[in-house]
């Protein structure tokens, strides 16, 4: 009842409100009962990166910058790409960089030839003459600092999700990569998973009829990691804010099948947060009883965002109560539907399915498990079909994160566009903050600002670039 009232108090406020805040070009105004994000006008001198494509780079040369559990995983990664290698390591920990070398010893790699260490390593690193792109797997603050000096330096950036922590960081990167015309990718490995993949396809096919609401979330009790992150940096930012902090793995996979930026807009959001019950026990018991005055980040957030085109998306963040892992991913079409957790299911009824044996046509329930696989097997992408018994032997979350690295190292070395641009990191990533906002205004309407100016329909649908 209390938040109730807290609510309406603030919808009442709001409506007496014509403008407030905040941060200029990239802030807000509250206008009516909505939250309205400002998109700035494109600078004198940049240009859109939709469809930009580099010159091809015959052996991409990587610099990768953070060597915990995440960029560790890459290093086992890189030494089975064929046309990359990692010629520069940089950590905090110059005993972290050591380590990296000694794994691609193990794999018979040659160590890398540069080496860096400390807060600042990662500015000599992006100033290396003989280096291609760097790869960032650092804390989350440290994303788009790093990401701009490396482009300004004439490097394309390849960076962990979220890409970026707030609306300023997600023009830094649009601007920086417009204006610098290098790519700027996040690494969102939950679109290479072989169910999204395959579901995409058949969502471009046309096999869930017009798509109208889909569902993802990151539903991961994060218990038996919190201690892993260096200097405590995951759980700091999870108790100093609300919203929806890791939101790409949910947002990323879905967005590619409403064809966000490339025929429709995510156009406004409300973010409802729980109390943070568990999240306070958490702190009281790793930071002693009534240290964390107020553990800020709800144990389950929920955020709703409806499209330009009429869709909706229901997004979820909860890591601190115990669960099984989800990451929800739900189609629900005209003809079809598709849900991935716990079991993975598919249920179509439309007429495309004619020339597969299945015959459960009202799709009132998921069609049995071989008819599923043979229906998968029908819709994988050429390029899955080609890389994924390799992808299944080097691993990295099953797969997905080689298919991703695989991805990214091809369209430089064909000089392709990439399967994610710049306006994908800024889209997901804009999230952490504008679900923050709708919560800290007792979860108000945000209307989200489009960092394509005006371009998202544009281009028709995601697409894989292949070389001929
Ligand atoms: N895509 C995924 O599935 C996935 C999974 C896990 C983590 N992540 C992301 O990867 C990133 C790293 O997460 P993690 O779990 O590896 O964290 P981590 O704490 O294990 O690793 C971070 C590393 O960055 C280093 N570092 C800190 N400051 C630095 C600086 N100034 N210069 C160079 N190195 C510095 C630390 O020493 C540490 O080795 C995060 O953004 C996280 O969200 C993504």
């Amino acid at each position: 009842m209390k938040r109730i009232l807290g609510i309406l108090a603030a919808v009442a406020v709001a409506a007496l409100a014509v403008s407030c805040n905040c941060a200029g070009d990239y802030g807000y105004k509250i206008k009516g009962n909505q939250i309205v994000y400002n998109t700035p006008a494109r600078p004198a001198g940049q240009q859109s990166m939709l469809g930009f494509a580099a010159e091809p780079i015959e052996h991409v040369r990587v610099g990768l910058v953070g060597l915990g559990d995440r960029g560790g995983g890459a290093v086992h990664r890189f030494p089975y790409l064929k046309d990359a290698s990692l010629v520069a390591l940089c950590d905090l920990y110059p005993e972290r960089v050591e380590a990296a070398q000694k794994t691609l010893e193990s794999h018979g790699a040659p160590r890398a030839q540069y080496e860096f260490s400390g807060p600042e390593g990662y500015k000599q690193l992006c100033e290396l003459e003989d280096l291609d792109l760097v790869y960032l797997a650092v804390p989350w603050q440290l994303h788009t600092p790093i990401a701009v000096y490396a482009m300004e330096h004439g490097k394309h950036v390849a960076i962990e999700v979220p890409a970026a922590t707030s609306i300023k960081e997600c023009w830094d990167l649009v601007n920086t990569s417009e204006r610098t015309r290098k790519h700027c990718m996040m690494l969102e490995n939950c679109c290479y998973d072989f169910f999204e993949l395959t579901c995409l396809n058949m969502a471009q096919q046309g096999l869930f009829g017009e798509i109208v609401h889909v569902e993802g979330s990151y539903c991961h009790n994060l218990e038996p990691y919190w201690d892993n992150y260096q200097g405590d940096w995951r759980m700091t930012y999870n108790k100093d804010h609300h919203g929806d902090v890791y939101p790409t793995h949910g947002i990323g996979p879905v967005c590619q099948d409403l064809n966000i930026h490339r025929g429709d807009k995510m156009d406004v959001l409300v973010s409802m947060d729980t109390d943070a019950f568990a999240g306070q026990d958490k702190a009281d018991e790793r930071y002693g009883k009534g240290v964390v005055k107020k553990y800020a980040n709800g144990d389950n957030t929920s955020t709703l965002i409806r499209t330009r085109k009429g869709k909706t998306i229901l997004i979820e963040h909860r890591v601190v109560t115990p669960q099984p892992y989800s990451r929800m991913y739900q189609i629900q079409g005209t003809k079809g539907y598709a849900n991935k957790y716990p079991n993975e299911g598919l249920a179509l009824g439309g007429a495309e399915l004619k020339d597969v044996a299945y015959d459960n046509l009202d799709a009132e329930e998921f069609m049995s498990d071989a008819e599923r696989d043979a229906l998968m097997q029908a819709y994988k992408y050429p390029f899955v079909e080609e890389i994924e018994d390799l992808a299944r032997k080097v691993g990295g979350h099953g797969g997905m994160d080689f298919i991703m690295d695989y991805r990214l190292i091809y369209c430089l070395h064909h000089g392709l566009p990439l399967d994610q641009d710049v306006y994908d990191a800024a889209e997901w990533s804009s999230l952490v903050e504008l679900t923050e906002v709708s919560i800290n205004h007792g979860s108000m309407p945000v209307v989200m600002p489009d960092f394509t100016r005006g371009e998202w329909d544009k281009v028709d649908g995601i697409s894989f670039a292949m070389a001929e």
